[in-house]
């Protein structure tokens, strides 16, 4: 059996007429360029993620960058964030160049831990600190109250990254709409995937929005009229498009990854791996369903071995990249961050996963375990 860790043709195959006929709208009204296509697809993900607006952008990391940028952070302001995720998070704040501050996560969750930030914090005095980006990493919500709480005390920005939480909810409310921004990535293995690259900032500050809408737009307020410095980073119509065409299952997909995720787990239940833990606030999304051993690279390749497209993510820190030991990194140390580093492996996880597919992917990881 072949099982990949996504498989963007099936999901296809489910809604080809769907798909086809949003793409041939667009051809025939030739409107590429934002347009109603876009303004419709904003407006349907803003109520989607309980937010009072969204703008489309050119793709996940465009819409932390622009983000940044609307909430004025300079070059040379810091940013407290993770390792543990994708080198975009701290990409774009180096991008508007601001300095990532990397503190670790929490060895449940595996997102920020809001104490290291306290932390960080109670050693700085010199105001440079400026926001916090949380992850809401593989579809679990970040401890959100106990962020937003600490940015009050000390005035600082909160920019969710909700790259892989598409319809994720922290205590009730989506994630999208807590913190004073936040940046979804639709690349097309997310959980809500644009066939190219595309992204979205949403929230609920509409001076804000206004200005992200001007940023990825040259700094436009209207034709030949440019108030700022901008970017060429609009979503494309496309891509809107598409992605309008998906969004009314996204719900059925979310169910059917958290179906998946349970099923994982009780296979695994009993064995000696680590099963993902689900904070009893949250929704889970499930972009990945990771799981953890100290036999990592064994358990790989017994996998891929089997057919099976297991993957991690991810496996060096961002405080270990190349880039980042060059900017002067190198005496950072994140325990938590480095052992999960050592130790995640994730399992296929996509809608159109089967039961049968499931049960092989577990007797595998049993099978390597015994
Ligand atoms: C956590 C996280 N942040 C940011 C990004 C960047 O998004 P994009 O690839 O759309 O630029 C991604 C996805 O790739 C991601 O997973």
């Amino acid at each position: 059996m072949q099982i990949p860790l996504v498989d963007l043709k099936a999901q296809y195959a489910q809604i080809k007429p769907e798909i086809d006929a949003a793409i041939q709208r667009v051809l025939d009204h030739t409107g590429f360029i934002l347009g109603q296509e876009v303004a419709n697809f904003e407006q349907a993900f803003a109520e989607y993620v309980d937010a009072k607006d969204a703008v489309g952008v050119a793709s996940g990391t465009a819409a932390l960058r622009l983000a940044l940028q609307a909430c004025g952070i300079q070059p040379g302001d810091e940013v407290i964030t993770v390792a543990h995720t994708f080198f975009a998070t701290a990409e774009a704040i180096s991008q508007i160049g601001a300095r990532p501050i990397f503190v670790d996560i929490d060895p449940q969750t595996y997102t920020i831990d809001p104490n290291w930030v306290e932390d960080e914090l109670n050693k700085r005095s010199d105001g440079r600190l400026r926001a916090i980006i949380p992850v809401h990493l593989y579809g679990q919500p970040a401890d959100m109250d106990a962020l937003v709480d600490i940015a009050q005390r000390h005035d600082l920005w909160v920019i969710e990254d909700a790259a892989q939480a598409h319809g994720a909810k922290y205590k009730g409310r989506r994630c999208g709409s807590i913190g004073h921004l936040a940046c979804f990535s639709f690349y097309p293995s997310k959980n809500l995937g644009a066939y190219g690259d595309a992204g979205m900032v949403t929230g609920n500050d509409e001076a804000l929005l206004a200005k992200v809408r001007r940023l990825r737009d040259h700094g436009r307020t209207r034709k030949y009229e440019h108030q700022e410095i901008g970017w060429g980073e609009r979503l494309d119509a496309l891509q809107a498009a598409i992605l309008g065409a998906k969004l009314p299952h996204l719900e059925a997909w979310t169910e059917a990854r958290r179906g998946h995720a349970r099923r994982y787990t009780k296979l695994l239940a009993g064995c000696d791996v680590v099963t993902p833990y689900e904070a009893p606030w949250v929704r889970h999304v499930y972009h990945l369903y990771v799981i953890r051993t100290s036999r990592r690279n064994d358990l790989l390749a017994h996998l891929r071995a089997r057919g099976i497209g297991a993957g991690v993510h991810y496996p060096i820190p961002l405080h270990r990249q190349p880039a980042y030991l060059r900017e002067g990194y190198g005496d950072v140390r994140l325990p938590v961050t480095e052992q999960a580093a050592a130790e995640m492996v994730s399992l296929p996880m996509y809608p159109e996963l089967g039961e049968g597919q499931i049960a092989y992917v577990a007797e595998a990881v049993k099978e390597f375990l015994q």
